[in-house]
């Protein structure tokens, strides 16, 4: 039976999502990706808001749920990764705004074979070559280092492979990102422009809880306590860029006065850099537009964040 107007229709196979796609642009509509991991969150949701905005006119959004294995080292939360896929249903329905969500069972493969279960078509004749796994990857060289890239190396390597796969599949005109994750929204814009992907990206306004705590599908594993202390990165952040634009643009005594009221708080600090927005080479003073990035465990949990700072030319 036809899904109800308001509610996404489910896709999970490959060629059947390249299909629809394909039937929405016949159509002369716009369609507009945007990958998630799923256990979404208003911050998930605000990405939907802006891929109808920037459509501009008529629009298929698709929402794709796949927590992709490659992004996580073996020693991260890959096993604890909250999901509750009905939930998710539920939400992109709420919106109205939502045509599809495509959620593919094994858009990476570890070592062993695919699911048999895979239909056929050409990407699915490659991935079931030869029962190795996966052996081909997309590393945004110079951008993949540094910031989050420091303390999880194969992280990016495993976002851009899964993204570009999933623009080879869906086949957009547009993706949105959050700005939450500065640097993957930067790899990708990377990675569209060197390779050509003939797909305009969205970089969104971060969603944060009415305290400032940006919104993450990892706040849930904090306690009362770590959630509280928490609040410190995005305080410090705010007190950071108030400082800049009112004229300290010393990035060293900034970066240490955050790592100070991080650690006060009770953090543990990842890092804490300030650099440029596009190209994130850290810059020593802020004196043209910079990013602030943050990323700092509370408990068992890693928090990132960041804020944007147009310095008054
Ligand atoms: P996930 O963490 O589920 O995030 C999906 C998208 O939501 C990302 O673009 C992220 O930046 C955005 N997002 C998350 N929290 C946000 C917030 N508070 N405000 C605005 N946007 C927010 O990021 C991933 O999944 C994966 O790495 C993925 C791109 C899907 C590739 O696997």
């Amino acid at each position: 039976m036809p899904a109800a107007a308001h509610e996404p229709e489910v896709i999970r196979d490959k060629a059947a999502m390249r299909a629809w796609s394909r039937r929405r642009r016949a159509e002369g509509k716009v369609v507009a990706l945007v990958p998630t991991m799923g256990f979404l969150h208003d911050g998930h949701l605000s990405l939907v808001s802006a891929a109808v905005a920037a459509a501009a006119g008529p629009v298929a959004v698709v929402v794709s749920i796949y927590v992709n294995p490659s992004q996580f080292a073996p020693t991260e939360d890959l096993a604890t990764y909250p999901s509750d896929f009905a939930g998710d249903l539920r939400k992109l329905a709420a919106t109205g705004a939502v045509a599809a969500v495509f959620c593919p069972p094994d858009l990476y493969v570890r070592g062993g074979r695919p699911d048999a279960s895979e239909s056929g078509g050409a990407i699915s004749c490659l991935e079931q070559g030869d029962g190795y796994g996966h052996e081909t990857w997309i590393r945004v060289e110079r951008l993949e280092k540094g910031l989050c890239g420091s303390s999880r190396p194969v992280f990016f390597r495993g976002v851009a492979t899964v993204v570009a796969k999933l623009f080879n599949i869906v086949e957009p005109d547009i993706a949105v990102f959050g700005k939450k994750d500065y640097q993957q929204w930067r790899v990708i814009c990377r990675m569209v422009h060197d390779l050509d992907f003939a797909i305009e990206i969205i970089g969104s306004e971060i969603v944060r809880e009415a305290d400032g705590l940006a919104m993450s599908s990892r706040n849930v594993h904090l306690s009362c306590e770590e959630r509280e202390k928490a609040l410190s990165i995005s305080r410090s952040l705010v007190n950071a860029r108030t400082a800049a634009l009112n004229g300290n643009s010393h990035g060293q005594q900034i970066k240490d006065q955050i790592v100070q009221t991080l650690e006060e708080a009770g953090g543990q600090v990842d890092y804490v850099e300030i650099v440029e927005q596009e190209s994130l080479t850290p810059v020593e003073r802020i004196d043209r537009p910079a990013v602030i990035c943050v990323a700092a465990w509370f408990g068992k949990v890693r928090l990132i964040d960041n804020i944007e700072i147009q310095p008054p030319s």
